[in-house]
């Protein structure tokens, strides 16, 4: 795992270092010295979520997400900060559009050079300030490397970043960590890393997912893309600290993400475990009819929220402000006039929504 992470590193140090966000090194030069990076799959994307497919995959399960890594340094390799782990168990993801296993290599972000843009995917024409993508290898081509000669070989978990008024407690130590690598090739080490968990979202049901690339030379088609709707919170400053870093030209790292790319003949998914929605309130249901509805919605083996909190692999739990059903679910038998309303309270919320 260690290997994997270096080896992605040198992907950065080494033989793709010399491109860039800007000019005659920018991204739409990319394609003269890396044919990958002028194919027909490429990321990012526009996701228009008036055309995607709704699907109900299996859950994702995350292994590991919780267990505080043994060690964590965060480089900035020139391109991004790059956050390593050395942990007694290797995250791993699998499930959802996943077929195996795939194992945890490193994490970096994207960002512009304000809070009006700096994701890379974006959704119905909308850029975030920021993007997290958490870096896996599926285990069965044992490092990053070789995975790249596989159509299946990566998966990227991407998380949107939003402004939100006061900092995130669980971005502290990252942030202030920043300073000590404003320079390109410098590294610092936490002194208490955060675990996977505690850099992502809550809500690990709605996502949009798509086959794609590396984002950066060499441009690799070999990307499970998981773009996860419930944005990160971070206040402006926490924001702003990225941009403080350089480059290898010791210039301010303002922007770093690459400009969206023809969608072609690709299918995005969305999913989610909205069968709800299908109950017609204009009906008057039978109180047995919605419960069976709402046991349809459950998903099924993944463990209560009290127990995958306290265990050590785990199954992510949907967060319960997104998910009205899961939490009718975990506090069992409830009077059929509350699941009524929050049949309607979640059935109004996405009236609202559209
Ligand atoms: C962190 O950095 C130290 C010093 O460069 C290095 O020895 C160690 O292997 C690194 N660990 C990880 C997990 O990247
Ligand atoms: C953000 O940057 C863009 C591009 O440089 C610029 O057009 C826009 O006015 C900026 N917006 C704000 C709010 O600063
Ligand atoms: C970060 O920089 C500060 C100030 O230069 C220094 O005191 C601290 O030891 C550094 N921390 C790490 C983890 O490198
Ligand atoms: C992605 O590619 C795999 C084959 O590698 C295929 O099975 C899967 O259906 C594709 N996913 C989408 C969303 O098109
Ligand atoms: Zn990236």
């Amino acid at each position: 795992m260690l290997i994997a992470s270096i080896w992605i590193l040198s992907v950065h140090y080494g033989h793709a270092q010399d491109f860039g966000y800007d000019g005659e090194k920018g991204p739409s030069h990319w394609g003269e010295q890396y044919n990958s990076c002028a194919g027909k799959h490429q990321s990012p994307i526009n996701i228009n979520s008036l055309d995607v497919k709704k699907v109900n995959l299996p859950p994702l399960a995350l292994v590991g997400f919780d267990v505080a890594p043994r060690e964590t340094n965060l480089t900035n390799n020139g391109h991004t900060v790059v956050v390593t782990m050395d942990s007694e168990v290797t995250p791993t993801v699998s499930g959802g559009p996943l077929s195996g296993v795939y194992e945890y290599s490193q994490l970096h972000f994207h960002w512009g050079d304000n809070d009006t843009f700096g994701s890379e995917d974006m959704i119905d024409n909308h850029r975030f300030p920021m993007e997290l993508h958490v870096v896996f290898f599926k285990q069965e081509y044992k490092s990053a490397k070789s995975a790249l000669n596989h159509p299946d070989g990566l998966t990227v978990l991407a998380f949107f970043f939003e402004i939100a008024p006061d900092d995130s407690p669980m971005y502290e130590e990252f942030i202030a960590l920043l300073n000590n690598v404003t320079e390109s090739h410098q590294s610092a080490r936490f002194d208490t890393p955060p675990t996977l968990q505690d850099l992502i979202a809550d809500d690990l049901v709605h996502y949009y997912t798509y086959n794609g690339s590396l984002t950066t030379p060499p441009c690799s088609e070999v990307v499970t893309w998981i773009d996860f709707k419930e944005p990160i919170l971070l206040s402006h400053a926490q924001v702003q600290a990225f941009r403080a870093l350089q480059d290898e030209h010791n210039t301010p790292l303002t922007h770093n993400f690459r400009p969206v790319q023809p969608l072609g003949d690709r299918v995005v998914l969305y999913n989610t475990d909205e069968l709800i929605k299908e109950v017609d309130l204009e009906k008057d249901l039978p109180p047995a009819v919605v419960e069976d509805i709402l046991d349809t919605n459950r998903i099924d083996g993944a463990p209560s929220a009290s127990e995958s909190s306290a265990s050590k692999t785990t199954t992510k739990r949907p967060s319960s402000r997104e998910n009205g059903a899961s939490t009718i679910q975990s506090y069992g038998t409830l009077p059929i006039v509350m699941v009524l309303m929050a049949v309607l309270a979640v059935t109004a919320a996405r009236g609202t929504a559209c």
